[in-house]
């Protein structure tokens, strides 16, 4: 892969072999690339050990990759270590990103400071930031004494404040409630699109990456198997899968009629509302569909489209890797 201007991370054929004493090797990372545009919010997704934070690790340094090359604004890590990491700031998985016996804003004043900000310059945006987390009364209460949620938004919030043109992001909603981890979304979507950032978000909850990300990798044991616009990706899985809400009990006979035509079709008979459930073969059936629920007296009520998530793509995606895989 060769860099191209504009691009603000390029993973090349990363790979990362793990070799335990007596053990046998385990290959985390095998073969990775993808690059990333400034201002991009990219989803690295895959199930539990698919080598999402060795990924991340081995873009950071923190981890020595076994063979390949990460570039980060045109300029290769392993050559320009460690004075790139001022281009990057990273919350990872499971890690203490904090000093719990410092305040909310000791910390982001310690994490800037060691990062060359200087405070004065910057205290404006700290506030700003510090407000638009709901951390404003937090901020001089000492980090282990906050709950969970707030570490974690602590956490967010001081790699934000190194105002890094490009940040890593470990499962940052986990541990999160409903409401914190819709208002870290929305602020990341916001800050992406006003400052600019390249983020990568690696999480195991769709909703979040589907919410935040228009792109996503899909890792499974150490591999790229998935990387495209979400949109798109969703668009491939669409199977015409409709849901029907009819007036009062089936019509007799319906059923068979609509299972002589279609798949997948399933009637929830009842004295009130019948729903049905069925995939039309051809996007034209739809006007046959209607003929027949004609023809046999049904009154529609509603009627809708069954459309996939980034979950149910993800599940596909991954299940059919795994047969894949068996079979090879
Ligand atoms: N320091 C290490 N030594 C040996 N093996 C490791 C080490 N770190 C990770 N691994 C192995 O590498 C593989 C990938 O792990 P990694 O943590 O990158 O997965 P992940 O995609 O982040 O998973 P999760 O979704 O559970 O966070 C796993 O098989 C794991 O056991
Ligand atoms: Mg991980």
């Amino acid at each position: 892969m060769k860099h191209q201007d504009g691009v603000a991370l390029e993973v090349d054929r990363l790979t990362k072999v793990f070799r335990d004493r007596g053990a046998r090797e385990v290959r985390a990372v095998d073969g990775i690339s993808f690059q990333v545009a400034p201002g991009e919010i990219v989803g690295l997704v895959g199930p539990n050990g698919a080598g999402k934070t060795t990924t991340i690790k081995c873009i950071l340094g923190l981890v020595r990759p076994t063979a390949g090359r990460v570039t980060i604004l045109g300029r290769d890590v392993a050559s320009h270590y460690p004075g790139i990491l001022s281009q990057v700031s990273a919350v990872l998985e499971g890690s203490r990103n904090l000093y719990w016996r410092m305040t909310v804003w000791e910390n982001i004043e310690f994490f800037t400071g060691i990062h060359g900000l200087p405070r004065r310059q910057y205290r404006r945006y700290f506030e700003h930031l510090v407000e638009r987390f709901g951390l404003a009364d937090k901020r001089d209460v000492e980090v282990r004494k906050l709950s969970q949620g707030m570490k974690q938004k602590t956490a967010v919030v001081c790699a934000l404040a190194k105002r890094t043109p490009l940040m890593f992001l470990d499962e940052p909603t986990l541990g999160l409630d409903v409401e914190t981890s819709y208002e870290l979304r929305k602020t990341l979507r916001e800050l992406a699109g006003e400052e600019h950032r390249t983020i990568v978000l690696s999480s195991h909850n769709m909703d979040v990456v589907q919410d935040v990300c228009r792109r996503v990798i899909i890792v499974t044991a150490g591999h790229v198997v998935a990387d495209d616009s979400i949109g798109h990706l969703i668009g491939l899985f669409k199977t015409r899968a409709y849901r029907l809400a009819l007036r009062g009990p089936a019509p007799e006979g319906l059923e068979a009629s609509l299972a002589a035509h279609f798949r997948g079709v399933d009637v929830q008979n009842s004295p009130y509302m019948t729903q049905v459930r069925l995939r039309l073969p051809e996007p034209d059936d739809i006007y046959m569909l209607m003929d027949l629920l004609r023809d046999a007296g049904a009154t529609i009520e509603e009627i809708s489209q069954e459309e996939p998530d980034l979950e149910k793509v993800f599940l596909e995606i991954v299940r059919k890797e795994k047969v894949n895989q068996c079979n090879s």
